[in-house]
């Protein structure tokens, strides 16, 4: 974030932006009782895919800062009742209206065709099948509140990794950090992209890619989960019940391995598990407030 104020892809993070992120997040929820507001500002939020966690976080987000927020849901070119209009055009339109805007779109290009059109902070809230790395920054900073460091860690990353992009994320993120063994276990169909596994190759990290959930060696374990939507054919119930993590599945792990996931989950995780202390994918969740308030005051904090 040196470069430009724009977080588009967890690859404009050095391993410092990351560590700065992740301790503004945890100063902010230690004084998540007083008040932190930024001057005044306004978010705007534009989502043309559906998003649970990620818009409501970073309006929440916004409200603790003290700014206001809109939220831009469907655009004209979306709307066959209307005239067409360009993304493009509803970008540059809306834009000036905020003063930090969040993107997510189902075009894996939408930036280059709106990066050169901004001329406010931009954060990429998932394009497409591409990347999402503010979900992979809270990972991150789920990763350090669990095991105290995100270096010298064997963790595994489970499901469809050819089209979620949380692990597309999350591989680049990993990349930057230390000692770390990632295995990436999928359907062979579904493995993990060439053009991430390339940048994460050019670390001293060691790589492994399997169709086998073996979890045994595991310090995380990462449940990407199964896009519901995909280019490819929807998965037959036996290949996502091979890759569920269930009770059975749980009694193989170490005794500090946790568990997290970007959520939503369907039936990738049982529910049977919830309570059990490798479970940390709701404590995962809570943390997203705090690292989307950090993510806001840096960007703000560039203009
Ligand atoms: N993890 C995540 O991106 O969730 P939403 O799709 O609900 O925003």
């Amino acid at each position: 974030m040196e470069i430009n104020n724009k977080l588009l892809s967890i690859q404009d993070l050095s391993r410092y932006d990351i560590e700065s992120l992740i301790n503004s997040a945890n100063n902010m929820r230690k004084k998540s009782d007083t008040k932190q507001a930024l001057p005044p500002f306004i978010l705007g939020l534009l989502f043309f895919q559906e998003s649970t966690r990620t818009q409501i976080g970073f309006q929440s987000a916004a409200y603790k800062l003290g700014g206001q927020v809109f939220v831009v849901k469907e655009t004209k070119s979306q709307n066959s009742m209307s005239k067409s209009e360009s993304i493009e055009d509803t970008f540059r339109t809306t834009q000036a209206y905020a003063d930090i805007i969040c993107i997510r779109d189902i075009d894996d290009k939408i930036f280059s065709k709106t990066s050169e059109l901004s001329t406010k902070p931009v954060i990429n809230c998932g394009n497409g099948y591409d990347e999402h790395p503010t979900q992979t920054l809270i990972d991150l900073m789920a990763i350090k509140e669990f095991h105290g460091s995100i270096d010298n860690l064997s963790i595994a990353i489970v499901g469809d990794l050819a089209y979620m992009r949380v692990a597309h994320s999350l591989l680049l993120g990993l990349s930057k950090f230390n000692n770390i063994r990632i295995s990436c276990i999928s359907p062979k169909s579904l493995s993990m992209p060439k053009k991430y596994k390339l940048i994460y190759e050019k670390s001293k990290n060691k790589f492994l890619e399997t169709d086998q959930l073996d979890l045994r060696n595991f310090d995380v374990v990462y449940m990407t989960g199964f896009a519901p939507r995909t280019p490819i054919k929807t998965f037959s119930k036996a290949t996502r019940k091979k890759y569920q993590i269930d009770q059975k599945i749980l009694s193989t792990l170490k005794k500090k391995a946790i568990i997290l996931c970007p959520l939503p989950r369907i039936d990738e995780i049982s529910n049977k598990i919830d309570k059990t202390k490798y479970a940390k994918y709701f404590e995962q969740s809570d943390l997203g407030v705090y690292m989307r308030m950090a993510i806001i005051k840096k960007l703000l904090s560039m203009r």
